[in-house]
């Protein structure tokens, strides 16, 4: 038993080393293509821009309790694209190419449980192969790679993050799947100018409609570039009806899981549904993928904690000796809060981050 205990504890330290010198490497060497230079992009934030950015990022996000960042809301996009310059090595560091969370079964890999979440969405919208859906916030790619490989469909991918699309084509390329993948950077509140006439035959979104200014908005939006009958999924993170907007406790984690994943508010399951309804969809299935699978979902985060309070010690480290940039701990801090915040949601029941609501477009619009 002790043996066992010391290998884990051998094996956390090994993760919390090699991932801060991993994210300090990252972040000071490889984040700038000096040939954005001449085409005028400013491709990840470079290493002299962390501090500024993470302090920029954390004074954004003085909220009122309970009520998101109120009027600022009109520049998410701006912070929502700030912020995943800052973290996106870290999350592919910690958490993979998949940036989501996943219902597990007992005995399940991590791995296993985070396919299985990405195939389920495309079944619901009937993806099959000679078929494109969109893909509304798409990350560096994990689950589209994952749904062309399970389904033969093709996918579109769209994000705000520059970063993101880099990585993205690079592991499209890798996994030679190039051909039934496609990704573009633009702003999902803004389909009908970046897609003009084109027109999809589903989406889906996983844990990225969060992000959205507004959802009805973003709703409309998916409407107007799908064919009539076509079907959009979205895991949604949404307050459960267990929130009670008067517990103070309530209201500081949901608040904190805001702050930590540049969410503008955390909007209830009614407010997604009659979003879904005023953009013109029939809501054919809502359904809390949280409340499924044998392992509770915040549990993936616990398990990763002791490594991460390391990497945390380690990032101060190298930032001190001058090898990380500076404000790459202060990025580490917000993201430890936001996993401690979701952790104690979870465990409350009071918030889910794949709550599923799939709709449809009626075949006569
Ligand atoms: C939590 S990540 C999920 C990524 C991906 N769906 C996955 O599961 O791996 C949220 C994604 O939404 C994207 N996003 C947020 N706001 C966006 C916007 N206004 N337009 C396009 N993409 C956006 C982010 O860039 C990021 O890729």
């Amino acid at each position: 038993m002790s043996s066992n205990n010391d290998n884990m504890k051998s094996a956390m330290t090994i993760i919390g080393v090699s991932g801060s010198v991993y994210i300090a490497v990252k972040m000071s060497w490889f984040r700038k293509n000096p040939f954005h230079v001449f085409s005028g992009k400013t491709g990840a934030m470079s290493k002299s821009l962390v501090d500024a950015g993470i302090q920029s990022y954390n004074a954004f996000f003085e909220q009122e309790d309970g009520k998101g960042v109120g009027t600022k809301i009109v520049s998410t996009p701006d912070f929502v694209n700030k912020f995943y310059s800052l973290i996106t090595d870290f999350y592919e560091y910690g958490w993979g190419e998949s940036f989501h969370f996943a219902a597990r079964e007992k005995g399940e890999s991590f791995e296993k449980s985070i396919i299985r979440q990405e195939l389920a969405i495309a079944e619901n919208i009937g993806l099959k192969p000679g078929m494109n859906v969109l893909d509304l916030g798409c990350g560096v790619g994990g689950p589209m790679r994952n749904i062309v490989q399970g389904t033969g469909g093709k996918v579109t991918g769209i994000t705000i993050n520059e970063y993101q699309v880099g990585r993205c084509e690079t592991l499209n390329k890798a996994a030679k799947l190039d051909h039934l993948t496609e990704i573009i950077q633009g702003n999902f509140m803004d389909l009908t100018k970046v897609f003009k006439d084109r027109k999809f035959d589903g989406a889906y979104a996983i844990e990225a409609a969060c992000h959205a200014s507004n959802t009805q908005a973003l709703y409309e939006q998916v409407f107007a570039v799908l064919k009539p009958g076509a079907s959009f999924a979205s895991y949604e993170w949404l307050r459960t009806d267990k929130y009670d907007p008067t517990n103070k406790t309530h209201v500081d984690i949901v608040d904190g899981i805001a702050e930590g994943n540049a969410l503008p508010e955390v909007r209830t399951i009614e407010d997604c549904i009659q979003a879904a309804k005023g953009a013109g969809f029939e809501v054919t299935l809502t359904f809390d993928r949280a409340t499924t699978g044998g392992v509770p979902w915040q549990q993936a985060m616990k398990s990763a904690r002791r490594a991460a309070y390391l990497t945390h010690l380690m990032t101060g480290l190298l930032e001190f000796i001058g090898f990380a940039p500076k404000g790459t701990q202060a990025v580490h801090t917000m993201l430890l809060k936001a996993a401690v915040n979701l952790e104690k949601s979870g465990d409350l029941g009071i918030f889910s981050p794949m709550y599923l609501i799939v709709m449809k477009k009626p075949l006569s619009a």
